[in-house]
């Protein structure tokens, strides 16, 4: 497995990997491993020649009261999750090779990235979109992984994608949860072991509101009200949004209808947390 922290180098490889007429997959993520990053590299490396897994905690998608000097990072154990999913190669840049003095470029997707989670996190959808954009230039995969447990950035880039052309397929994998149903995320490492406990009620809030729509419960008010009342009878979990939207554009829908997104973001401590379901 390589270690490359050059985007030159990294050209170099992907340049050479393309001539020799190897598919490139590419799995972009801000390191701190867990079993849903896992997910994405198995399914990766299943796609293609060569699997190149990035880790890079990108400043420009953290908004200045956020996490990003707390955000949690162990490179150490990383390399050793990446070499056990059959990583050929790793991308782990520094801050200045990605956004060097003067840096001035940046990429915003109108339209989605206000909706949802872009009204808390002013300019994260524009620092995500950058970020990947400029990692499609530099590792220049056929292909890249994304989750839909961040299922808002998944439309962003898939429509970045469309909208520039870029001749790369972006493919969607499934959340992977917790037994309890909670989405792995490095993020629930902040959680103490009583908040992480009563986090299990948004996993719970999304399945019975689902229930409760197979039993005919159609109105988007309903069973948002649902969903924030079995949350907030954790007084650790404040809610932050509930939302019912179209699954394409965001935007709000008032009666749900099959394959209406329901999304929901809540504080518990010092984590924000995201969950999403499918109706
Ligand atoms: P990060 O949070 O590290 O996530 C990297 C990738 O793993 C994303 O595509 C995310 O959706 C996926 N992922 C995270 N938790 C998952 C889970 N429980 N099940 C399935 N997939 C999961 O998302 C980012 O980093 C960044 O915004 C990035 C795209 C790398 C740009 O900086």
């Amino acid at each position: 497995m390589k270690i490359i922290e050059g985007v030159a180098e990294m050209r170099r490889l992907s340049s050479s990997l393309r001539r020799e007429d190897k598919t490139v997959v590419l799995v972009p993520t801000m390191g701190y491993l867990h079993a849903g990053h896992s997910e994405l590299l198995r399914r990766g490396r299943a796609l293609g020649d060569a699997l190149v897994l990035s880790l890079f905690v990108n400043p420009a998608q953290f908004g200045p009261s956020e996490d990003f000097s707390a955000y949690p990072r162990d490179l150490p154990r990383d390399l050793k999750v990446a070499e056990e999913n059959g990583v050929d190669a790793v991308f782990t840049p520094g801050a200045q090779d990605i956004y060097p003095q003067g840096y001035g470029t940046y990429v915003t997707v109108e339209g989605l990235s206000e909706k949802l989670c872009g009204q808390a996190r002013p300019g994260h959808f524009m620092g995500v979109a950058t970020v990947v954009l400029k990692l499609f230039n530099i590792v220049m995969p056929h292909k890249a992984l994304f989750g839909r447990k961040d299922y808002q950035q998944l439309l962003v880039i898939k429509k970045m994608a469309g909208d520039l052309n870029l001749a790369i397929e972006i493919i969607g994998v499934d959340t992977v949860r917790e037994a309890d149903g909670l989405p792995l995320s490095s993020r629930n490492s902040y959680l103490s072991p009583k908040e992480r406990k009563a986090a299990s009620v948004i996993p719970l809030s999304l399945r019975e509101a689902a229930e409760a729509f197979r039993g005919g419960l159609k109105d988007s008010r309903a069973i948002i009200d649902k969903v924030k009342k079995i949350i907030e009878k954790e007084p650790v979990c404040r809610v932050e949004y509930v939302k019912v939207t179209d699954p394409e554009t965001l935007g709000d829908v008032e009666s749900a209808v099959e394959g209406s997104l329901l999304s929901v973001a809540v504080r518990v401590g010092r984590a924000r947390l995201i969950d999403n379901a499918t109706l």
